[in-house]
């Protein structure tokens, strides 16, 4: 059996994973947690340093325990990119070692595109209009013409980073969404946010600051602040998401990145496909966060096609776009 080693570790999570064509067969992680503020980049990179032997060798042994051989292993694969430098070249040096130690073949994957493929591939999707939305990004993407298209994005941060940004200011912990959501489940009343959707594209940092003003300046319960944050924000990305479906004639929608994990936005965009009887689609929560299963996995589809990477090409790439990337995996329509 073919099997593959996905290394991930762009930001906060440090996960690898063994994969096959049939399953996720071993996942490990260890996840860097800030003491205060939020994700110091070389401070992730040291994290992810003193724990990669650990971990590649936590999967490795959790592979073997359900009956593999590590000779099965076909290839490594790991993230090129987009995410933190630091992050992105100490998990690249690791990639690159295993790689020339096992003598099999370096996969350099894009990270966006590998939340999107595990995506359909746990949900058994085909053709989805894609809303990614994590922390550092916030896209909507459809695949067009061999490639994965961006019709529309954020001009400034990424929805989580708003997020996270103003549950700082309240002094939670990273990651701050799931704390906002709990906020925001006990909010009843909405304050004004800025709605900014410049035709396909979105802006989300007036949001953080209309939310500290509506804090400090008018005085409203933090719960109605939270409540009013997600309605607004959320109702940017599904606007934006049923345009891109209409544009597209596509009927199918998936969810995918951290952010996704919010109940509030999947019944949003799930009552958005309803109205217009399209599916919905949104993986387990493991696998809409940071995971080497999905790095993995796409590892596999890029190895059945032929495509690895060459230790000189193996830079990795902090601004890797998804519509960079040429799909040689899925059939031109
Ligand atoms: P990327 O490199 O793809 O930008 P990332 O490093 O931001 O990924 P993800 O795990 O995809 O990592 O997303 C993390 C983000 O998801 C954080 O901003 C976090 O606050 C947010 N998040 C997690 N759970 C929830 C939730 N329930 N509601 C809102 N936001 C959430
Ligand atoms: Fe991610």
């Amino acid at each position: 059996m073919t099997l593959i080693l996905g290394l991930e570790g762009t930001a906060w999570n440090l996960s690898v994973a063994v994969v096959s064509e049939e399953r996720v067969i071993y996942e490990a992680e260890s996840t860097y947690k800030p003491e205060y503020g939020g994700i110091h980049p070389r401070e992730a990179a040291q994290h992810h340093a003193s724990e990669l032997k650990n971990v590649v060798s936590r999967a490795l042994r959790g592979a073997e325990g359900e009956g593999f051989s590590l000779e099965e292993i076909a290839a490594i694969a790991f993230s090129q990119g987009p995410g933190m430098g630091p992050c992105l070249r100490t998990v690249a040096t690791a990639a690159r070692a295993l790689s020339i130690y096992l003598k099999i073949p370096l996969i350099g994957v894009n990270h966006c595109i590998a939340h999107i493929e595990i995506g359909r591939w746990q949900c058994g999707t085909k053709d989805p209009v894609v809303l990614y939305v994590s922390g550092a990004n916030s896209q909507v993407l459809a695949y067009r013409f061999g490639r994965y298209r961006i019709l529309g994005e954020t001009l400034d941060i990424g929805i989580g980073n708003a997020l996270d940004k103003f549950a700082r200011y309240l002094r939670l912990s990273h990651p701050g969404g799931p704390k906002i959501e709990e906020l925001a489940s006990k909010g009843t009343k909405y304050v004004y946010m800025p709605y900014v959707v410049k035709g396909m594209d979105l802006s989300f940092s007036g949001l953080t600051t209309a939310a500290k003003d509506a804090l400090d300046l008018h005085q409203h319960k933090k719960e109605d602040i939270c409540h009013s944050f997600q309605e607004t924000g959320f109702a940017m990305l599904t606007e934006v998401t049923e345009r891109a479906m209409a544009h597209c004639c596509k009927d199918e929608m998936l969810l995918a990145g951290g952010v996704g994990a919010n109940r509030r936005l999947q019944q949003m965009l799930k009552t958005m496909c309803h109205d217009r009887g399209a599916r919905f689609y949104v993986p387990e929560a493991k696998y809409l966060k940071d995971n080497g299963a999905m790095i993995a996995y796409l590892g596999l589809l890029m190895l059945k096609s032929g495509d690895t990477t060459p230790i000189e090409k193996s830079a990795v790439n902090p601004n890797y776009r998804p519509d960079e990337v040429e799909v040689t995996w899925r059939d031109v329509e």
